[in-house]
């Protein structure tokens, strides 16, 4: 079956049932993908590994996904918001530890309205012209897209979470729809943005089909980032008696995006690191060449769970940076002070 691993190495793409047959693949198979993908990671990335600080400035969210521990329903969540004088001292604390990408993730909270993330921003951009902004803030109409990335907004994560509308709609409510997903994640690439989009792996009632439509659909999109972390059940979801993805398959996937699309951004997540202690370093191992250490205030962090025994919550960010430096030389890289823009395209 490494044949198959070659195949996907020279043509970059592989049919559906190539690919479920490289996702049931075996250890030998594994390993081999996971060797490329290291190896095109270097070729294109050298040794160098990208850090986003992620400001999650609110919990509140409209949206009730059923896997998620910030759902709407989630009567037990303690909600917080940021206000602006906070977010732009995480970015200065930030910047000071040699940060050069500000991510704003958050709900979909009503009452950070268009205006009032705009004003973000544009003090963000003001201030600190050299970096990048990305929003990571959910399903918006294409004029909001619009207006955040006339005011500087650079990037956009949106994961599309999975790329099956039947397996959409097991994951969501009735009122959150597959199609406006899809239509957001194509807004947001005609309008300019650099897009993220991704997926939980081993979520409920995903198959290896699933996964496979998945890449399909992330070669079609050719986003600049890919984010893809072990789904995890949250207690005080539905979903709390599924089973978390696994480390195994996760690393797979990282390795597949890697050999896919080459160039791209792709994340080791902070989900993976929860699940295996040496998940970063592993993710990193197999392709990755991006961390998204929290810059929030430490003081909120345990209220941003979107899964259960999240790691780093506890953490000061400079301490937090200190640990992903020690963790990341030992596999040999080294964190950068830069913008970190993706290489595809
Ligand atoms: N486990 C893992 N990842 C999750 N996300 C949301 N809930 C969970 C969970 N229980 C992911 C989703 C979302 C991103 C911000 O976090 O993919 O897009
Ligand atoms: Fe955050 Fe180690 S990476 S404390």
């Amino acid at each position: 079956m490494t044949d198959l691993a070659e195949k996907l190495y020279r043509n970059k793409i592989l049919s559906k049932p190539e690919f479920v047959e490289l996702i049931n693949s075996d250890a030998e198979t594994r390993e081999r993908l996971r060797a490329l993908a290291e190896k095109l990671r270097k070729e294109n990335y050298g040794d160098e590994i990208y850090v986003r600080g992620l400001i999650e400035f609110t919990n509140y969210c409209k949206q009730n996904c059923l896997y998620c521990g910030i759902r709407r329903d989630n009567k037990n969540c303690s909600r917080y918001r940021l206000s602006f004088d906070e977010i732009m001292r995480c970015c200065k604390e930030g910047y000071n530890l040699g940060f050069r990408t500000f991510v704003l993730q958050g709900g979909e909270d009503p009452y950070f309205t268009d205006e009032r993330i705009c004003e973000i921003i544009k003090a963000i951009k003001e201030k600190y012209p050299d970096c990048a902004l990305t929003l990571s803030i959910g399903e918006k109409s294409k004029e909001s897209y619009k207006r955040y990335f006339d005011c500087g907004a650079d990037r956009y994560l949106l994961r599309h979470e999975t790329a099956d509308k039947t397996h959409y709609e097991k994951l969501h409510p009735e009122n959150q729809k597959f199609e406006t997903r899809i239509k957001c994640l194509e807004n947001l690439k005609k309008i300019g943005y650099q897009v993220g989009c991704g997926f939980m792996v081993g979520s409920p009632y995903q198959t290896a089909e699933n996964l496979a439509e998945d890449l399909i659909y992330i070669k079609k999109l050719n986003p600049q980032m890919v984010g893809l972390g072990p789904f995890i059940h949250h207690a005080q979801t539905e979903f709390r008696d599924f089973p978390n993805g696994t480390l195994e398959l996760t690393l797979l996937m990282i390795s597949i995006v890697r050999i896919m699309l080459p160039k791209v951004l792709l994340p080791a997540t902070t989900a993976l690191a929860t699940i295996n202690p040496l998940g970063r370093e592993l993710g990193i191992k197999a392709g990755a060449n991006v961390v998204m250490p929290n810059l929030s205030p430490v003081a909120v962090r345990k209220d941003y769970q979107l899964y259960d025994n999240k790691v780093c919550t506890g953490d000061e960010s400079a301490q937090c940076k200190s640990c992903l430096e020690k963790r990341i030389e030992s596999v040999g890289c080294k964190i950068v002070i830069d913008r970190g823009d993706s290489k595809n395209n």
